[in-house]
Formats: structure tokens, C-alpha cells, sequence
């Protein structure tokens, strides 16, 4: 071998990566794990403005990473620690099952030190994602969603068989207590140096707490006065919520994982869908820094932080990935306007809402175990011919919604068979009825309604009613007879 050829691939447990000689002294990095971490720290200038911050209120941005999030270094962490621990040997296959960033992380480091990854995801995942882990090389199994968790078709059975079958190593940053040491050994000083000691409040989401947990841990450790605030989706249990879905990603959960430690955080905030996505767009509109709903979410609850906090404090908030990966969602305003996040116009499907008896004000619905019976007493009670069929109660997410009944179809299975009366509302519900946003235009109400009986009206990303041909009729009524002054 060449005096200076570079080697790649695999080195010794706790070896470090032989560095080129050329290296020395120029500010070349020896390979990209090298640039795990050391992210900037940045004043949110516009948005101190625009809020009235006295405070200082700034921005540790996680995708300057590789990989473009912070899960770059328990990725890196993890590994290492496998090394060590002789969990991984050369040429060892790394499986997870993950969609998201940290697949992202752990094949970037799988590249440099030569294992094979494999991820194991479900058909949900959007294709983007899967397209993004293969793009760095790791080998991807997609598994139906549809299937009970203990079924052997379910990405958790699969990624465990994987697991066995391929004697490889899995990460499981869930349970993995390198997951947090990666933020107590990079995170945490970098914020302490960046801010010259003088941080006084960290706001970060939780998912796995790894990130939360670490930066917690070392901060308390060098000053135990340092605030920790998590931030946390409206539903998820970590700010008290019964683990309900939510739509913001990569964050809350509905278990508590290994890293959760309550007694380093001083304060949990919820923070709804709509206030985490409106703030990520104003974010990367006024600031320039495209965030995700996740960083949206932090943001806003670190403006109410930085609000309450004194000018000499430094509040420092966790952006943990790019808008990048969101554009179909947060960024695109057809999405946005159908889950009822943003108005399109002023006279929209609100204005019918408005008009109608207040009566209809609250959503019917009936629960899926309920009896079909029921189903059609509440519908003669409230004079409508078709209920959504939602679980748990109000307010109901929209992920709760999972199908809708309708008189004309209750009343054909009861003439085929009786007994359908006292069946389950489940078990002969149809699908769900097409959603409209309360901000959508009316227009898109009328075209839809033309093959749908009904629509189900979201706002902020709940159901808010059902909105039928005769309440979009009454309502032009309505507007034609105030136009001739009949009102
Ligand atoms: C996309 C994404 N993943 C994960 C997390 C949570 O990090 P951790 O798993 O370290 O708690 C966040 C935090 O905001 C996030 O936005």
C-alpha cells in the first residue's frame, strides 16, 4: 500500500480513522463524519422583532449536519458504541426500523465504516423517503401497515427476524442510552461554548428525548439554574396527553422511551398542529431558515419562553431538521388549506358553517362500537342522514376518523337482514367522507359535492362538522334573497 493511501472501511474498536498526513495543517475534514455536529448558533433577529423579544432568542441549527438533522450524532454514537461493545464487527449489517432521519444518520456512518444497512419500514412512509435512504446506499423493506403489531408481516416483527437472520445489530434508539450520550458529549458543550456559559433556558421537542435528555444532563451539570423546556404536540404524553394522533413529525409520542427523565425538565409545553406549522412557515418566510413542523413547533414554544425571560437571558431552541423534507406538507397550501390551516378566500365553506342553526355547531358522529341502532336514533334526533364514525371523543384528530354511515345505506342492510340493527357501527360503516378545509372555497365544496352526499369540514387539522348539498343550498338561498333585499 502507498505511504499515503487512504484507507477506508473498517478500523479497530476504538481506533480513531487514520487521518491523511496531507491533512495537516489545512482545515480539509478527514472523511464527512468528521462533520457530525459543531452546528451554528444563531440570533432569530426578525422574530425577536416581530414578537417584541427582550430576551435572546436564537437558533441551534441541526441541519448544517450531514445528513441534515441532529440524529447525525446518536447515529454516529450508537455505532461507535457497538464497536466497542463488540456488537458490530466488520463488515456487519446494521437493521432499524426507521423512515426518518435517523436511517439517515446511520447510513451515512454505515458508508464510511462499511457496514450494510437495511430499514425496515412500512408502505405508509412517503416514497421520497424510501427513494432517500437508498440513495445512500441501504437496502430498504417495506412491510404492509395494515396488519395487527404481533403479526409477522409487521415492520417490527420484520426488522426483528432481519435482525436475527442477518446477525446484525440494531440500534434501537428508543431503548439505546447512547442515543442521549451523543447530546451529553457534543450538544451540551457545544451549547455551553457557543453561548460563553451564559445560556439560561434550552426549548427542544421530545421524541425518542434523546436530544432533551442529553443537553439536560449537561447543562444542569455545569449550572443546575439552566431552564430545560420540552416542547410537545397537543395529544402526546409527555405534556400530559393520552398519546392521540397528531400530524407534526418526528416528535411526542405515546410511551415513554428509555430517555425520558421529567425530573431535568422544568416545563412541557403543548403546542397544536396549527400553531407548529403556521410557525414553521413564518419562521423560514421572516428568518430565511426553512424549518420543519417539529422546529416550528420548538420555535413557538420557545417565543413563549424568550417572551417571559429577562434581556440578559440567553434561550437557545433545538431545530432538529429542514423544512426540505415537509415540502409536501407544511409548505404546500393545498394541504395546508384542506386540513383546515390557512383561509383561501373570505367567502369559503366557513360562511355556510355560519349560517346554519347553531344547533349544528358541535360535530355528530358515532363511535365505532356503538350500534347501528343508535347510529340512526341520533340522525332522526338531529335530522341528518349521515354521521362520520370517530373513536375516542371530542375533539377528535382527524387520523380518528375511520369511516362514515349513511341512511340510504343503513336502510338497505336492515331490509337485507334485521339483526343489523344491533351490529357494531364498525362493521358495516362505509368509508370516510371526502375532507374539505373550514378555509377552502366554497367553489371546491359545490364540484365535490356533485359525487359525495357529504363533506367532513376540518379546521386546524380536527373535524369540525359535515357539511351537506341542502346547507350549501340554504346558504346561496340565503345570499340570493339578501341580493334582491328578501333577507
Ligand atoms: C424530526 C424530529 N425527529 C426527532 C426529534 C426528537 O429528538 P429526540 O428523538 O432526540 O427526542 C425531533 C425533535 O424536535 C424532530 O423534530
Amino acid at each position: 500500500m502507498a505511504e499515503n493511501e487512504i484507507v477506508a472501511g473498517w478500523f479497530e474498536p476504538g481506533e480513531a480513522m487514520p487521518a491523511d498526513p496531507r491533512l495537516a495543517g489545512t482545515a480539509i475534514a478527514d472523511s464527512v463524519v468528521d462533520l457530525i455536529g459543531n452546528t451554528p448558533l444563531v440570533r432569530m433577529r426578525r422574530i425577536m422583532e416581530t414578537e417584541g423579544i427582550t430576551s435572546l432568542l436564537c437558533m441551534k441549527m441541526e441541519t448544517t449536519n450531514p445528513g441534515g438533522s441532529a440524529k447525525d450524532r446518536p447515529a454516529l454514537e450508537m455505532i461507535l458504541a457497538a464497536e466497542r461493545e463488540g456488537l458490530l464487527r466488520p463488515g456487519g449489517t446494521i437493521v432499524e426500523p426507521t423512515s426518518g432521519n435517523t436511517g439517515v444518520g446511520l447510513a451515512i456512518v454505515a458508508a464510511q465504516r462499511g457496514y450494510r444497512c437495511v430499514f425496515v419500514m412500512t408502505d405508509k412512509v412517503a416514497p421520497e423517503k424510501i427513494s432517500l435512504l437508498k440513495a445512500y446506499g441501504a437496502e430498504v423493506v417495506v412491510c404492509p401497515v395494515a396488519v395487527e403489531p404481533d403479526d409477522p408481516q409487521s415492520y417490527y416483527k420484520v426488522a426483528e427476524r432481519l435482525t436475527h437472520e442477518l446477525e446484525a445489530f440494531r440500534p434501537n434508539q428508543y431503548a439505546n442510552p447512547h442515543n442521549p450520550v451523543a447530546h451529553v458529549k457534543t450538544t451540551g458543550p457545544e451549547l455551553w461554548e457557543q453561548t460563553a456559559g451564559r445560556i439560561t433556558h434550552f426549548v427542544a421537542g421530545a421524541g425518542t428525548c434523546g436530544s432533551i435528555t442529553g443537553v439536560a444532563r449537561y447543562l444542569k451539570e455545569r449550572n443546575p439554574d439552566i431552564r430545560i423546556i420540552a416542547a410537545d404536540p397537543e395529544g402526546s404524553v409527555f405534556s400530559g396527553g393520552s398519546g392521540r394522533p397528531y400530524l407534526v413529525e418526528g416528535v411526542g409520542e405515546d410511551f415513554f422511551p428509555a430517555a425520558w427523565e421529567p425530573e431535568l425538565y422544568d416545563e412541557v409545553i403543548p403546542i397544536s398542529d396549527e400553531e407548529s406549522f403556521l410557525t414553521a412557515r413564518r419562521v423560514s418566510q421572516v428568518e430565511g431558515i426553512l424549518i420543519g413542523g417539529s422546529g416550528g413547533m420548538a420555535v413557538a414554544a420557545a417565543i413563549q419562553v424568550a417572551k417571559r425571560a429577562d434581556p440578559d437571558d440567553i434561550v437557545v431552541v433545538f431545530n432538529p431538521d429542514s423544512g426540505r423534507g415537509y415540502l409536501s406538507r407544511v409548505f404546500d397550501d393545498e394541504w395546508m388549506a384542506n386540513f383546515g390551516f390557512l383561509r383561501e378566500c373570505e367567502q369559503c365553506v366557513a360562511a355556510v358553517l355560519d349560517t346554519r342553526s347553531p344547533t349544528l355547531d358541535s360535530l355528530l358522529y358515532v363511535n365505532p362500537a356503538e350500534t347501528v341502532r343508535i347510529a340512526i336514533e341520533r340522525m332522526r334526533a338531529n335530522g341528518v342522514s349521515q354521521l362520520p364514525v370517530c373513536k375516542n371523543t371530542p375533539p377528535f384528530a382527524a387520523a380518528e376518523v375511520s369511516g362514515a354511515v349513511d341512511e340510504l345505506d343503513l336502510m338497505e342492510a336492515i331490509h337485507r337482514d334485521p339483526s343489523v340493527l344491533e351490529t357494531a357501527v364498525e362493521k358495516v360503516m362505509g368509508p370516510k367522507l371526502p375532507t374539505i378545509g373550514v378555509g377552502q372555497k366554497l367553489e371546491l365544496a359545490v364540484q365535490m359535492l356533485e359525487t359525495a352526499p357529504a363533506l367532513l369540514v376540518l379546521s386546524g387539522g380536527r373535524p369540525l362538522s359535515v357539511l351537506t348539498r341542502t346547507d350549501v343550498l340554504s346558504y346561496f338561498e340565503a345570499v340570493a334573497d339578501e341580493a334582491v333585499g328578501r333577507g
